[in-house]
């Protein structure tokens, strides 16, 4: 565990809707730093998988800013589609980050899997790795996941990424139908949280 206490916290990331999340989780008396402040680019995501991901973020954006570094690393998981998008989650988005086409892709991809596909349950789901990291040294790194099914269709206006085409268990309304208050205390994000919080 982590001897010094945290005080100044860059959050490595430049997706607006995780900032805004990652924000409302943080405890206020912690001054919070973001990447636009320094005016980074993200560094390219060559991990296989979603902590190597989250810790070459948070290395990379501690380095840059001298900063403890929190950063998050997420995606979602489709059985039917052999655990697609996963890591290249946002890659599916294309070089503008347009989520339409990346939900379009989701259905397209859904399609040529089996033409049926609407009468099966499609079950996926949210994970994030959330990491600290301190210039090269790596203070932790924890993993969050929250279970659901795909909607036939997308629904909803809130939230960002594919939240309008997942609905958790136990939940009739998809992400992007949620007020942000109540998707926050339930999706992966917050659960990695709750376990990467004892080091802050
Ligand atoms: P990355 O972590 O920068 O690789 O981006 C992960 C991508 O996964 C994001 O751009 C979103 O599209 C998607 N994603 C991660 N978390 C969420 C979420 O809470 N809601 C919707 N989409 C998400």
């Amino acid at each position: 565990m982590l001897k010094q206490k945290i005080y100044k916290l860059l959050i490595g990331t430049n997706n607006k809707g995780k900032l805004r999340e990652i924000k409302s989780l943080l405890p206020k008396n912690i001054k919070i730093h973001s990447t636009s402040e320094f005016n980074l680019k993200s560094p390219p995501e060559i991990g296989k998988t979603f902590e190597e991901n989250s810790l070459i973020k948070s290395k990379y954006f501690s380095k840059k800013t001298g900063l403890f570094c929190l950063a998050d690393d997420s995606g979602l998981e489709i059985d039917f589609l052999d655990k697609g998008p996963g890591i290249y989650s946002a890659r599916w988005a294309g070089r503008h980050g347009d989520f339409n086409k990346a939900i379009k892709k989701v259905y397209r991809e859904l399609n040529k899997k089996n033409k049926n596909w609407e009468k099966k349950k499609i079950k996926a789901r949210f994970i994030c790795a959330l990491s600290i990291s301190y210039l090269n040294k790596k203070i932790a790194c924890v993993v969050g996941k929250v279970d659901g099914s795909i909607s036939h269709k997308p629904k909803g206006k809130n939230g960002f990424g594919y939240d309008p085409i997942f609905i958790p268990k136990r939940s009739k309304k998809t992400f992007g139908e949620m007020k942000p208050s109540k998707k926050y205390k339930l999706d992966h994000r917050f659960k990695a949280f709750m376990k990467i919080k004892k080091f802050l």
